[in-house]
């Protein structure tokens, strides 16, 4: 039996709380989909600590003139996965320009980010046509998106996946993504990668205090309080994930899995990659920041 805080879990739909009843009575981990709240991510996104974010944003404004080039003023779509709060959005805009970009479709599973998201587009790009898509990506994948994004914008898609390990992470979604794309169609991608000798240095922007917070909130919707000790991170590299536990002190036989990131080296995205029959349009890897930047097609 799953000790749920009534309270807390009162901001989660029926659906999303029957989510994290089956993930911890199935694999005692707590589902990122319904951890995630506005206020726990705008405290990481603006914490000078989270260097994760910082290396995938540098990155992006590495590739982006590349990428741009790519499509060469051609009319796009642009189909942003687990957008957060968008920071990258006038990057990837400005490159683009709000002129080619038929469609930009935001997509998050959380009602409050997309809506302040899509309020700060419009201050910036005011002629940017966004769409909005309140969706669990996981458990409803992103066909309907792609379909809706195309039926009123461009004949290209291409969609976005940045800064967003976790997501991932995860087979199906991924599986999903390639499903998704038709002939034209496009899907980037950056990622950090894992690096032999520099476990520590990335497992450190997992544990800093605004992370652990978040990560918190999912602890206390199964009725723990937790604190920063009680927390652990380490790097699979059979899986290729990194992970973060809770343990409580009070309790040490208990351990719930509260985060799993998708942490390759180049060699082993590619083989993930060509296994599940991407083609790759161009890779970079940034190395000194372990972090790379993708283009793939069908
Ligand atoms: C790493 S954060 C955001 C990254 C974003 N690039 C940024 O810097 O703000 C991941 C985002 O994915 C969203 N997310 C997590 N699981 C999801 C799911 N199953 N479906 C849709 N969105 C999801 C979260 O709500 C969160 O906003």
């Amino acid at each position: 039996m799953v000790n749920l805080n009534k309270s807390l879990t009162k901001r989660l739909s029926k659906e999303q709380l029957d989510v994290l009843v089956r993930s911890i009575e199935e694999k005692n981990e707590i589902p990122i989909r319904v951890v995630y709240t506005q206020e726990y991510w705008d405290k990481i996104a603006m914490d000078n600590d989270y260097k994760l974010a910082n290396r995938e944003l540098s990155a992006l404004k590495s590739i982006i003139k590349k990428l741009a080039i790519q499509f060469n003023g051609k009319k796009i779509n642009i189909i942003h996965l687990g957008v957060g709060n968008g920071v990258e959005i006038p990057i990837i805009i400005d490159a683009f320009s709000e002129k080619n970009i038929v469609n930009y479709s935001i997509v998050d599973v959380n009602p409050a980010t997309l809506a302040i998201t899509e309020k700060r587009i419009a201050e910036k790009f005011p002629n940017q046509k966004v769409r909005k898509f309140l969706q669990d990506i996981e458990t409803y994948g992103i066909n309907n998106i792609c379909e809706e994004t195309k039926e009123d914008g461009a004949e290209i898609n291409i969609i976005f996946l940045i800064a967003n390990g976790v997501l991932f992470s995860n087979d199906k979604l991924v599986t999903e993504i390639y499903r998704s794309l038709n002939e034209g169609d496009y899907f980037f991608l950056t990622l950090e990668l894992y690096q032999n000798g520099k476990d520590k240095e990335i497992i450190k922007s997992y544990l800093i205090p605004s992370v652990l917070d978040l990560l918190a909130n999912g602890i206390k919707l199964i009725g723990y309080d937790p604190n920063y000790k009680e927390f652990t991170a380490e790097i699979n590299k059979d899986e290729n994930l990194l992970k973060v536990y809770y343990s409580p002190t009070a309790d040490r036989s208990k351990k719930f899995l509260v985060l799993h990131s998708y942490k390759p080296t180049l060699e082993k995205l590619n083989k993930r990659m060509e296994s599940l029959n991407f083609k790759n349009i161009f890779i970079e890897e940034y190395q000194e920041i372990h972090t790379c930047a993708a283009l793939y097609n069908k």
